[in-house]
């Protein structure tokens, strides 16, 4: 009998690329919950908040009012009207409502903003410590990354020389993204506008990913979208998941040149079309309504993140930057790396998670070998509990 020729299972494009890590732990932090382990848990990138009442409101009289159909790709008037407004308000922006478009989470903005841009054989810098998702996203569309170092000893600061120094004649883009997961470094506003400028210069697109942009705890608010001269090779991805706590309502946008809205448009009707619409009617009232609910959020944030810290020294050996946004740590284990069991910050998160019953995402996730991210997006009782548990911890493998 003939045999029959092999076939292969799957595409190169997803054969290239892995599952998210932060959802893997999740998955694998879960079953150790089914199981009945009493986990402290750091994993997650999400406000431990919830969402607040007027937007929630929105959206139950949205579905009341049969806002159930489809809208266009890019979201309705109302909702490209108010993330522009919004963005101008805040932050200077002088964008049109066809330069914005709305997609299912921020990170849908980002996938397609990538892949409009990036061709096979294109280079896309990419700054480490990078958020998860990037490598892989840059891998499916056939792009390179070129990885650059930011100095830890300055906070992670990426400067715009160390930039330049990568740049060839094939980059793509750029990705920055402040305030920085897993990091929480904050660029410096002149560093960032002067790589807005290098790279407008050189026909480059910068891809600011803005999704903590409104959790910024340097005291000077900075959105890319305010550098007006650099704009035409700016595109910038936003969400309303951290900055209103809303993680599920999967909600997020970009911002960018018409025609690459236009792009990313046409790539979205062949995938998710347009967001749900009575999620974009609560979008609305989020970017519209009162916004006393982020101010108070981010002040929280900030009490927990110094207290993580206060707790985080107590552990010899364990050294920690001051994030200045975001709502993480990134503390560096590395004292700990050649003790019996531990070779690899994947050791460290494995162990704590199932020898302390902690939840932590080790650096091999973001391009690192020697941090650990927690998120301290939960409540000062959980991170008192989860710190104290790691100290244990720590002391005993050492
Ligand atoms: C840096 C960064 N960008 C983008 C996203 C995507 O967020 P969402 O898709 O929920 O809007 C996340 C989520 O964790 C993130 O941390």
């Amino acid at each position: 009998m003939a045999t029959l020729p092999q076939v292969k299972q799957f595409s190169d494009r997803v054969g290239r690329i892995e599952v998210s890590a932060t959802m893997a732990v999740v998955a694998e932090a879960a079953k150790l919950k089914a199981g009945g382990a009493d986990l402290v848990e750091f994993g997650a990138g999400e406000p431990h908040f919830s969402t607040p009442q007027h937007i929630k409101d929105a959206a139950i009289a949205a579905i009341q009012q049969n806002c159930t159909r489809y809208t266009a790709v890019p979201g309705i008037p109302e909702l490209r009207q108010a993330i522009v407004k919004r963005h101008a308000a805040d932050f200077g922006s002088d964008y049109k409502p066809e330069e914005a478009i709305a997609s299912t989470g921020g990170k849908l903005a980002l996938f397609n903003a990538i892949q409009v841009l990036v061709d096979h054989g294109d280079e896309v810098i990419l700054p480490v410590p990078y958020w998860v998702s990037f490598k892989d996203i840059i891998e499916y569309g056939g792009g390179k990354c070129v990885y650059v170092q930011t100095d830890e000893s300055e906070g992670f600061r990426l400067t715009p020389e160390t930039i330049e120094r990568k740049m060839t004649p094939r980059t793509r883009a750029i990705i920055l993204n402040s305030p920085n997961n897993p990091s929480g470094a904050v660029m410096a506003p002149e560093d960032f506008t002067a790589i807005l400028r290098l790279a407008h210069k050189r026909g480059i697109y910068v891809i600011a990913d803005e999704c903590y942009v409104y959790l910024n705890y340097t005291g000077k608010d900075f959105s890319a979208g305010s550098v007006i001269d650099a704009r035409e090779h700016l595109v910038i991805a936003g969400s309303l998941s951290k900055t209103y706590a809303m993680t599920g309502w999967r909600l997020g946008y970009a911002l960018g040149p018409a025609a690459v809205v236009g792009a990313m448009a046409k790539l979205q009707s062949q995938s998710t079309s347009s967001t749900a619409h009575m999620i974009q009617k609560a979008g609305v009232a989020a970017l519209t309504g009162p916004q006393q609910c982020v101010a108070e959020m981010k002040a929280e944030y900030i009490r927990l993140r110094d207290l993580t810290l206060n707790l985080l020294h107590k552990i010899p050996g364990i050294t920690c930057v001051k994030p200045e946004g975001a709502f993480y740590v990134y503390p560096n284990i590395s004292a700990y790396l050649g003790k019996p069991g531990i070779n690899s910050a994947g050791d460290v998160g494995k162990r704590l998670l199932h020898e302390a019953h902690v939840v932590t995402v080790p650096g091999e996730a973001f391009g690192t070998r020697e941090h650990i991210r927690l998120s301290y997006a939960t409540s000062a009782e959980e991170i008192k509990r989860g710190v104290e548990r790691m100290q244990a911890w720590f002391a005993k493998s050492s």
